[in-house]
């Protein structure tokens, strides 16, 4: 028994534990930086900044006064009171622009890109989907570019985004795990996501979300150009093969796919994060893997 210690005393490392699986559950997840950041004094900072003096034509009606206002005094108060204020419905600086316009751009930018390095260099760009701004970084595609099998999960998890590759987790080493089963590895097989940035909190990206981000994995799936593209699980099954059933129904069964160019075999199967919940799922899905193996087997072209 420690008995330096007040026993009346909280123990900081319960109260750690408790904050810590609070930040959890409220989807705080990932650290962003090394410290923590006070925007309110940062922000506060820079309305008590001494302001440059003006130009002397500078000033327009309803504009800050003229003064230099030093920090904490009336004039400094009257200044920010006159600020024009923000219209209402006016997009705040930074903000992404709204969904539609959002999903033009992503169609535009996608349009635009000749090959694989070009898309994943405009999706670095683009900031059209407020995904970008919570997650670490861009999680583009991983295996064989020229692979004729391609798969496509939901998005990125933690482990994903903090790699930047999809597919990295617990579920991805099933998957590996699955591929491995018909003799497939990641030089034999592309992999991707329908959102290629980690939702916070591992949350459900909304249908907004999806429809932002839905010309790239298109465009991306068009340039990669497989023989047979498996869609692992419900959200890229619906959001890609426009099935309305649910996975139980849809998996197993040979559908089609139009990358833009070509129609190309397309299958669903159960995502290995849910057979990792489930184990008893896994036997369907050997039969999907059979099938895929069959697929390929069935589509390679002749050689010579
Ligand atoms: N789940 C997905 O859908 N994609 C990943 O990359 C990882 C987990």
């Amino acid at each position: 028994m420690d008995l330096s210690k007040d026993p009346r005393e909280p123990d900081p490392r319960a109260a750690l534990a408790d904050l810590l699986a609070f930040y959890a559950e409220a989807g705080v997840d990932a650290a962003l930086g090394d410290a923590p950041v006070d925007r309110f004094a940062e922000s506060a900072a820079e309305r008590s900044a001494p302001r440059a003096a003006p130009r002397p034509d500078a000033a327009a009606p309803g504009a800050a006064l003229p003064v230099a206002a030093s920090p904490g005094t009336a004039a400094a108060r009257r200044e920010i009171a006159r600020a024009p204020a923000p219209s209402p419905g006016a997009p705040s600086p930074g903000a992404p622009p709204p969904p539609d316009r959002a999903a033009a751009d992503a169609r535009e930018a996608a349009a635009s890109a000749p090959d694989l390095d070009a898309l994943r260099a405009l999706m670095e760009g683009f900031d059209g989907c407020a995904l970008k701004l919570t997650a670490s970084r861009l999680v583009f595609g991983d295996g064989n570019p020229r692979a004729r099998l391609m798969l496509v999960g939901e998005a990125p998890g933690r482990d994903e985004d903090i790699e930047g590759k999809p597919f990295v987790g617990r579920s991805g080493k099933l998957l590996d795990r699955m591929l491995a089963a018909i003799g497939i590895d990641r030089t034999s097989a592309y992999i991707a996501n329908v959102i290629p940035w980690h939702p916070p909190g591992n949350r459900t990206p909304t249908p907004q979300e999806t429809a932002i981000c839905l010309p790239f994995i298109r465009r991306q799936i068009e340039l990669v150009n497989p023989d047979v593209l498996v869609c692992l699980g419900n959200p890229s099954t619906q959001t890609l093969l426009g099935s309305k059933d649910g996975i139980t129904k849809a998996r197993g069964r040979w559908m089609e796919y139009d990358t833009g160019t070509r129609r190309i075999a397309a299958l669903a199967t159960f995502h290995p994060a849910y057979l990792l919940r489930t184990p008893l799922g896994k036997r369907m899905v050997w039969r999907d893997l059979l099938a895929i193996e069959r697929k390929l087997a069935e589509t390679k072209p002749e050689a010579g």
